[in-house]
């Protein structure tokens, strides 16, 4: 059966779509990456169609990644950043987003620090929602994002190993990818100091392994996340530095393991901690097709989000 149209009218997760809806997101996505590679680079499927991006907390390549991706589909685009808005006298996330609904917005791309706002709002509001981060809960695109570069480095997600390096407990980029390779049939584990990984994660379904050795010994693609800096509300790590010891990939180690593996990061890196930059920067390192992928993935969502717009 051939599938045109999302199952839903937000995105709110991984957790809440199909295969069929992921799939359906790559075959858009391939064709959008055409066009971003044209010298014309926008379409106007989009044209009549308003998005806002409202962003809780800091961003810069999802923020980017969208407006890109909303002006190529030829969309009228506004920018909100909580910092320089009414938030800080006091206003409430509902008071806000309707106020700008008000001005005749159609779809909102929102990062919020609370996880499940996206949820609330769907409940109360019309346009369509989409998640681009919601605390430490889901990051749908990048998740999207990470499973179609796995795709075009690999052929196929499915039946390949893929594990997710670090801080998995604050990571909402860990359990999206969590759900979508899940969904898309590749084998996960995850790999951190016990600290770091949440009791529960095993069951989602994915291993669990702390040497580090021997979780890049039996991957294909190693997902490296970032120390989330800003939620270490209590000392999760002795240091970075033990950190970048114990769990840091470099050169020596991916020589040790003698294998070609992919090498992933989401961004922003802290380098020198997670990955050296002579591994970032590595002929095995896709970070930056990840990045360029991103626009096209997000074109996508947002073209099919806004098919459903009558449903
Ligand atoms: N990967 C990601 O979400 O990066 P930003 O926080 O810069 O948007």
């Amino acid at each position: 059966m051939t599938y045109t149209q999302l199952s839903t009218k937000h995105l709110l997760g991984i957790k809440y779509i199909t295969l069929e809806d992921i799939e359906l997101i790559f075959k858009t996505a391939l064709e959008f990456k055409d066009v971003i590679n044209r010298p014309i680079k926008k379409v106007p499927s989009l044209r009549d169609i308003t998005i806002a991006n409202v962003f809780f907390e800091n961003s810069t390549r999802t923020r980017i990644s969208f407006e890109l991706a909303e002006r190529r589909l030829s969309a009228d685009v506004v920018n909100f950043a909580a910092s320089s808005s009414s938030v800080s006298k006091g206003e409430t996330l509902l008071d806000t987003v309707n106020n700008i609904l008000a001005m005749k917005v159609d779809m909102v791309v929102m990062r919020h620090q609370a996880p499940g706002a996206h949820h609330f709002l769907s409940k109360h509001i019309d346009a369509n929602i989409i998640n681009a981060g919601d605390g430490t809960h889901e990051h749908p695109t990048q998740a999207l994002l990470d499973a179609f570069s796995i795709q075009e480095k690999l052929g196929t997600v499915a039946g390949k190993k893929v594990v997710i390096v670090g801080d998995i407990l604050h990571s909402r980029v860990a359990l999206s990818n969590i759900f979508c390779l899940n969904k898309l049939g590749a084998e996960v584990m995850v790999c951190g100091p016990a600290t770091l990984i949440p009791k529960y994660i095993t069951s989602l379904g994915v291993r669990v392994e702390h040497d580090i050795k021997k979780a890049l010994k039996w991957c294909d693609v190693a997902n490296v996340l970032r120390i989330q800096l800003e939620r270490q509300d209590i000392r999760y790590i002795p240091s970075l530095r033990e950190y970048a010891l114990y769990y840091g990939i470099n050169k020596q180690l991916l020589q040790d393991i003698d294998k070609d593996i992919v090498i992933m990061h989401p961004g922003p890196i802290n380098r020198g901690v997670e990955l050296t930059s002579d591994v970032a920067d590595s002929g095995q390192s896709i970070i930056l097709d990840q990045v360029e992928n991103g626009v096209a993935i997000r074109m996508a969502v947002l073209y099919l989000l806004a098919g459903k717009r009558s449903s």
